[in-house]
């Protein structure tokens, strides 16, 4: 049974509380929905629901007032920024948040370009969404910076990580890469990647992790990175961007900005006009949720990090079960394809999949009447269903699992996708 597994950093009887978890999602309650959306956007927990409610109804303001609602919408505005950065491994001043990992991508993109010159080059991948490869072509374009593509493998979607040193060299700028892809699920190695853009080149290293932060700890100093993107909305939070950069390269960067925001701390001078303080209260709230969850995985006396990870490291340890009960179940369905890596190593479970005889719209208009809520079509990663020649054959169907699905979901999903295979449309 599912929900009672084991977790691996304990060995003790501590077992994966599924009933809590899914009591702590309101969405969850509504119908008989199965959520396999998540790479597209995740339910919101409770603890971020109300934490967003409690802000508006204690009274709102902008920073920097004298009064009471602005005091105290600044100390949760910090305190939500020194949470973000404990769940990334990093200091709250390196933590900066905006409307979305695109907008923030855009914005950043606009600052390093500020550096480069024309014949100056940068790296980004087939892999990737392209909310992490369009701003890189945009600024190429801009100065005249000569763009070299990082392959992927189309059988086992893992990049082509032995032809990177060649694409490096004195003038490489830039390297954009993804945390894990949010069609085929692959999990980069990001330490792997880093070292060899450290050895090679004095590149600024760029992390797009919106797919891999809702599944795997993330800690930027191990990742060997410069900076890292990723979007609360997609790990149980609300709709928002977060960014994390090495202090030294924030204090480089000028981002373009308004006079009068001048002095914040490095990563908050991308926070540009006024942000949604009820989104960062509701952020605060998600970092409470894995603080509470971690707190029944960690040992006595563990810090916030410590129980942040803990909770990441049993959601694992449970996707894991999810996933292989899923690659299991679609071994026995002949006409389905997996596309990307074919097991639970090296992968999030985020499974993009065809089937014969069934364009991927249609499988999940056939999923959707089921109640069954999947993404069908590129995802924004054009790159990557192009790479796989299924641009003209609708993409793919995806299946995302998160740490809130259950084993009897996973069933139900099977049954429908046997049933839609055997159709002939
Ligand atoms: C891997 C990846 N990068 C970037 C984005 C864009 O994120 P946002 O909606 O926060 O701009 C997405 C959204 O699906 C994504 O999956």
């Amino acid at each position: 049974m599912l929900s009672e597994m084991p977790s691996r950093n304990t060995g003790a009887a501590a077992s994966f509380p599924i009933d809590e978890v899914r009591a702590q999602f309101p969405a969850l309650r509504v119908g008989n929905r199965v959520y396999l959306d998540g790479p597209g956007g995740t339910q919101m927990c409770a603890p971020a629901i109300d934490a967003m409610v409690r802000h508006l109804e204690s009274g709102t303001a902008n920073l920097g007032g004298d009064f009471r609602t602005s005091i105290d919408t600044g100390a949760m505005s910090d305190a939500a920024h020194a949470a973000m950065a404990d769940l990334l491994g990093a200091a709250p001043d390196e933590i900066g948040f905006g409307p979305n990992m695109t907008s923030l991508t855009l914005s950043v993109s606009r600052a390093l370009a500020r550096e480069w010159r024309d014949g100056d080059e940068i790296v980004v991948t087939r892999l990737d969404h392209d909310a992490n490869v369009a701003p890189w072509l945009l600024a190429a374009e801009d100065r005249g910076v000569t763009v070299r593509w990082l392959d992927f493998d189309p059988d086992s979607g893992t990049l082509r990580i032995d032809t990177l040193p060649a694409l490096l060299g004195p003038r490489t700028r830039l390297v954009a890469v993804g945390g894990a892809s949010n069609a085929i699920g692959t999990l980069n190695d990001i330490p792997a990647i880093a070292a060899i853009v450290k050895a090679q080149s004095s590149a600024v290293l760029f992390v797009d992790a919106v797919q891999s932060v809702p599944h795997v700890i993330t800690e930027v100093a191990a990742l060997g990175c410069d900076l890292l993107v990723c979007s609360p909305y997609k790990f149980f939070g609300p709709h928002q961007g977060v960014l994390w950069g090495r202090t030294e390269l924030l204090e480089r960067l000028r981002p373009y900005k308004v006079r009068p925001a001048a002095d914040r701390p490095p990563a908050r001078a991308f926070e540009t006009g006024t942000p949604s303080f009820e989104a960062q209260a509701a952020m605060l709230g998600t970092i409470d949720y894995f603080d509470a969850l971690g707190t029944r995985f960690a040992r006595d006396g563990a810090s916030r990090v410590e129980r942040l990870r803990a909770a990441f490291h049993a959601f694992q340890a449970y996707e894991e079960q999810l996933s292989a009960r899923l690659l299991d179940g679609l071994r026995s369905i002949p006409s389905v394809k997996l596309w990307g890596p074919a097991t639970i190593a090296g992968r999030v479970p985020t499974f993009g999949l065809t089937i014969a005889n069934c364009r991927p719209e249609r499988a999940a208009e056939a999923l959707a009447s089921r109640d069954i809520f999947a993404w069908a079509g590129h995802f924004y990663a054009i790159e990557v269903v192009a790479r796989l020649g299924l641009a003209e054959s609708g993409g793919l169907l995806r299946l995302g699992l998160c740490h809130y699905n259950t084993g009897e979901e996973i069933d139900r999903t099977l049954e429908a996708l046997a049933a839609i295979a055997k159709r002939t449309d």
